[in-house]
């Protein structure tokens, strides 16, 4: 392994997020400790509720911590504004959110342009027509997301996370929404940027088979981080 490959892009140190609500504080992440070295594949587990949505935004600089840190990078996301963060997250982060948030008034090819265009990329067109083909939708690009399926949307939302390939990728549950074949197309695309591209891979999934195929597994339960194993030599290491 590279020197390179050993450093970490992602430090999360003593990471809590609570919210108001009406019956008071609620914690749904405490006291969270972690480091992904680059190129790593993690997945996140654990039940419905748990905090995996709210960790992934955390961690990709979409919402602020409570208290503890996320260091992006090397750069300490807490320390950042928004518009800072914005700016770490367009040239390092694709996100694959859980309920897709595509553009409604945009068709899939312009949902996917829409970032390679922000980025002043020049080839923005020839390069959402190569993502969305690449997960099964060419047959698809001036459909609104209103005319698309569930997971054809899902497809939309990935192509669009690759965009530019980023150093790390979150995707919250991307398989969730697919049959098994478009399923395992999406996982070999996920595992061909990791392997080919050295992007970083934090996937949240309930998909057992999914996250075995992760270098590590990281298990939240009740907000809390319960274990880390590693996937190969199946070691606790927390
Ligand atoms: N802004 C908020 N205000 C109040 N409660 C919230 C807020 N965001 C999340 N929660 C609560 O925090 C808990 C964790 O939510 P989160 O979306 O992170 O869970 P999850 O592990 O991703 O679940 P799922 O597997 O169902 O997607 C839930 O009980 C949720 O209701
Ligand atoms: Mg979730």
């Amino acid at each position: 392994m590279s020197v390179l490959s050993q450093l970490n892009i992602i430090q999360v140190k003593g990471l809590t997020k609570s919210v108001s609500t009406f019956e008071g504080d609620l914690t749904i992440l405490s006291d969270i400790n972690f480091s992904v070295k680059s190129g790593e594949s993690v997945a996140i587990v654990g039940a419905s509720g748990s905090g995996k949505s709210t960790l992934l935004s955390l961690l990709a600089g979409l919402d602020v911590a409570s208290s503890g840190d996320v260091y992006l990078d090397g750069e300490s996301l807490k320390a950042l504004d928004e518009e800072a963060r914005a700016r770490i997250r367009a040239e390092k982060v694709g996100f694959v959110f859980q309920s897709f948030m595509l553009v409604q008034s945009l068709t899939a090819l312009e949902n996917v342009m829409l970032p390679a265009e922000l980025a002043g990329e020049k080839n923005a067109k020839q390069q959402a027509i190569e993502l969305l083909e690449k997960v099964g939708l060419s047959h698809r690009l001036s459909h609104y997301p209103s005319q698309l399926s569930g997971g054809e949307q899902q497809r939309v939302a990935i192509a669009r996370a690759f965009v530019g390939t980023p150093k790390i990728l979150f995707a919250d549950e991307p398989s969730a929404n697919l049959d098994s074949k478009n399923g395992h197309l999406i996982e070999n695309l996920l595992f061909e940027l990791n392997q080919a591209q050295g992007t970083t891979l934090i996937l949240v999934t309930h998909d057992e088979q999914l996250a075995a195929k992760c270098d590590r597994t990281i298990h939240i339960d009740g907000g809390k981080l319960v274990e880390i194993k590693v996937s190969k030599e199946m070691t606790n290491v927390v």
